[in-house]
């Protein structure tokens, strides 16, 4: 049995941070285990223009303890009023890494998202032929489609069409859920790929309603039913360069979940790659972790590898309550990898 893994830094390819006092709470542990991560724009007001992902990175660096090397990837939240030549010009000139895409009114703060995605054809042609990856929130938000069919409707009715209208735009399918997404990254061209958060492989949809309603399981896209959650997990350990690590930790205070109500969002980054580890291993997937958390994501977004190494190790770790006043992922649980 093996008791001690050692991988490249490893990465995370989708993150809230948050702003002010909830960033300054939170992002060490972001810092602690990733060398770099790609931040999510959707703050209130969005980061919509390079000026504001500029001012935001600097607000990570110093939120940042004395020392780390941590490299937040910045993005831009679109809307219907996106302006293709300064996405373009962000990319070029790195201040953004990628574009966000939030239907309007799908999650957490995008109610500025984007109502007509087939509106923006000039903004994708744009993104398409500068090599810009867009990154997607897969849901229809149409309030008729059953909240758990959201993500398999959104690829039948966007994503497949903006896969056949743009065939070398680079897009990667933020936390998939389902076995409809995994089958369709799967078979798509290598431009389109997906992250995969630690929840959506521990937990089913049982885990919202196990002996009462329980506001720390649930996120957006909702997790589901057990064959998805199978069906997720075979994709991340396949091996394949298209599934990769990306967290999804959006942290809230705690009593913003614990209400009628609740905001979406797991705080996972505390003990992320303890949680992931623990899948690998169940799925007797070990020699295919480093792949997942450090390379494939990297190459998809055609930067270069993480120089330096972590190391995890058996002995575990227990997760406690509460951190900086929020509930995390894993709260009171054994985890069997720490790392070192
Ligand atoms: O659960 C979620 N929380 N899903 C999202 O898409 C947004 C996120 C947040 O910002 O809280
Ligand atoms: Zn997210």
């Amino acid at each position: 049995m093996t008791d001690r893994l050692t991988i490249r830094r490893p990465d995370d390819w989708h993150v809230h941070l948050r702003d002010g006092e909830m960033l300054a709470a939170v992002a060490g542990y972001t810092a602690r285990q990733f060398a770099r991560a790609i931040v999510m724009p959707n703050l209130s007001p969005p980061v919509t223009s390079i000026a504001a992902a500029v001012a935001y990175r600097e607000r990570i660096l110093a939120a940042l303890p004395a020392g780390s090397d941590f490299i937040p990837l910045m993005t831009c939240y679109l809307t219907d009023h996106a302006d293709a030549d300064e996405i373009v010009r962000g990319y070029r000139e790195g201040s953004f890494a990628a574009v966000k895409l939030y239907p309007a009114h799908a999650t957490t703060n995008s109610a500025h998202g984007v109502t007509d995605i087939f509106a923006l054809r000039g903004v994708l042609e744009a993104m398409q032929a500068a090599g810009m990856p867009l990154l997607i929130h897969g849901e229809i938000t149409d309030r008729d489609v059953d909240i758990f069919d959201r993500e398999a409707v959104f690829i039948d009715r966007i994503l497949a069409p903006l896969a056949r209208d743009f065939p070398a735009l680079k897009i990667v399918l933020e936390h998939i859920t389902t076995a409809d997404a995994a089958e369709f990254v799967r078979d798509a061209g290598s431009n389109i790929a997906a992250t995969i958060t630690p929840q959506h492989l521990h937990l089913n949809r049982n885990a919202l309603f196990d002996g009462g309603l329980r506001p720390h399981a649930y996120c957006l896209p909702v997790i589901k039913r057990e064959r998805h959650r199978l069906a997720v997990r075979a994709a991340a350990v396949s091996g394949s360069p298209k599934f990769f690590l990306g967290t999804d930790s959006a942290p809230h205070a705690a009593e913003r979940k614990e209400m009628d109500c609740g905001c979406a969002g797991i705080f996972n980054a505390p003990f992320a790659l303890e949680g992931y580890l623990a899948v690998f291993e169940e799925e007797g997937a070990l020699d295919k972790f480093e792949g997942f958390a450090s390379e494939y994501g990297a190459r998809f977004y055609g930067l270069p590898l993480n120089e330096g190494t972590v190391t995890l190790e058996r002995g575990g770790v227990r997760v406690p309550e509460r951190l900086a006043g929020l509930v995390p992922f894993h709260a009171g649980e054994r985890l069997a990898w720490r790392t070192v």
